[in-house]
């Protein structure tokens, strides 16, 4: 399989640190038009649950697919922004006591153990609507169709049908909701849902930036699905594989709660088998965009082949 590149991986070092940049300045201390106060408690759990760590790859994904179509200006890296705030606004929510009960993310606390359970669920609320405030502002594109486009596709990527439907599903794939047997099309279905949806919204926000054609598009989007479930399948190996040291979060932890995946169904080997499936899938789809698709290529290999 190839390797991801020391130049893929420069390029998503370099776009970590303008995510940073622009998130830092999302989240500074001034009120901004329209606000009336930024609790100092608030912000600080919004700080700690979106700067300082974190792949970026969701913003990553945005800013190279419009890149790749041509978009320029400051939309691109807004859009990926407010993608990597709801994504981290869900990483918040899946660490709480009542979800996943973590303590570590990213190499620190859980921001419901750096600050308290009340305030990470306000954090969250927080890091998601200020998401959909990002898209929605002009700053983010002058065209108002692209502005409400990129606000619709979030809200359903995220939302009963995507990513919150998606946690609901895996809950319930614990077992706590009563006995449950697992089959791969419905462990495929939710990985879809929690992980997938955000994932291929991140690649289509980028194409919607991108004005791409509708075939350009569905491709895109077809890439991001994939992508996603290659991503859910890898987390599922790392999590019975690696260490909370390479990690930066708890491992071990599907299997204690008992949490149906496809490591379970196929076995370690055939979860293997899968990504690599998987990978061929997301080339695949590829193949007949008439742009430069190099990056996103590196990038399917960096999802499977990632040690954090
Ligand atoms: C972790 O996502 C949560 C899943 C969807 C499996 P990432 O592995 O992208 O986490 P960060 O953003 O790099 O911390
Ligand atoms: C999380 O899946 C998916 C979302 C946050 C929506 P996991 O529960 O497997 O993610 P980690 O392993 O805690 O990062
Ligand atoms: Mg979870
Ligand atoms: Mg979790
Ligand atoms: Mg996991």
């Amino acid at each position: 399989m190839m390797r991801s590149t020391s130049s893929f991986m420069a390029r998503l070092l370099a776009v970590a640190g303008e995510v940073e940049t622009t998130l830092e300045a999302l989240l500074a201390d001034e009120t901004r038009p329209g606000e009336i106060a930024r609790p100092a408690r608030l912000m600080g759990a919004l700080r700690h649950a979106s700067l300082a760590g974190g792949k970026r790859l969701r913003p990553f994904l945005t800013i190279e697919t419009a890149r790749m179509l041509g978009a320029d200006g400051p939309g691109p890296l807004r859009a990926g922004c407010a993608v990597e705030l709801l994504h981290c606004y869900s990483l918040v929510h899946d660490d709480l006591p009542s979800m996943d009960d973590d303590d570590l993310r990213r190499g620190r606390p859980t921001v419901h153990k750096a600050f308290d359970e009340a305030t990470a669920i306000l954090a969250g609320d927080a890091l998601q609507t200020l998401a959909f405030e990002v898209l929605a502002d002009p700053a983010t594109s002058d065209d108002p169709m692209i502005r409400s486009e990129l606000v619709l596709r979030l809200a359903r990527a995220s939302g009963l049908g995507g990513m919150v439907g998606g946690q609901m599903l895996d809950l319930a794939a614990e077992g706590r909701y009563g006995a449950v047997t697992a089959d791969q099309d419905g462990v495929r279905r939710l990985q879809a849902m929690k992980t997938g949806a955000i994932l291929a919204y991140a690649v289509e926000a980028g194409a919607i930036l991108g004005r791409a054609d509708a075939k350009t598009h569905a491709s895109l989007v077809a890439y991001g699905q994939t992508l996603g479930a290659a991503f859910q399948v890898a987390d599922d190996i790392l999590d019975r594989e690696s260490s909370a040291e390479a990690l930066g979060k708890r491992t071990g932890k599907d299997l204690e709660k008992g949490k149906a995946t496809l490591v379970d169904l196929l076995g370690m080997a055939g979860a293997q088998a899968e990504c690599r499936r998987l990978v061929e899938q997301a080339n695949a789809a590829l193949d007949g965009i008439d742009a430069d698709v190099g990056t996103l290529r590196d990038a399917v290999a960096f999802v499977v082949e990632r040690q954090s």
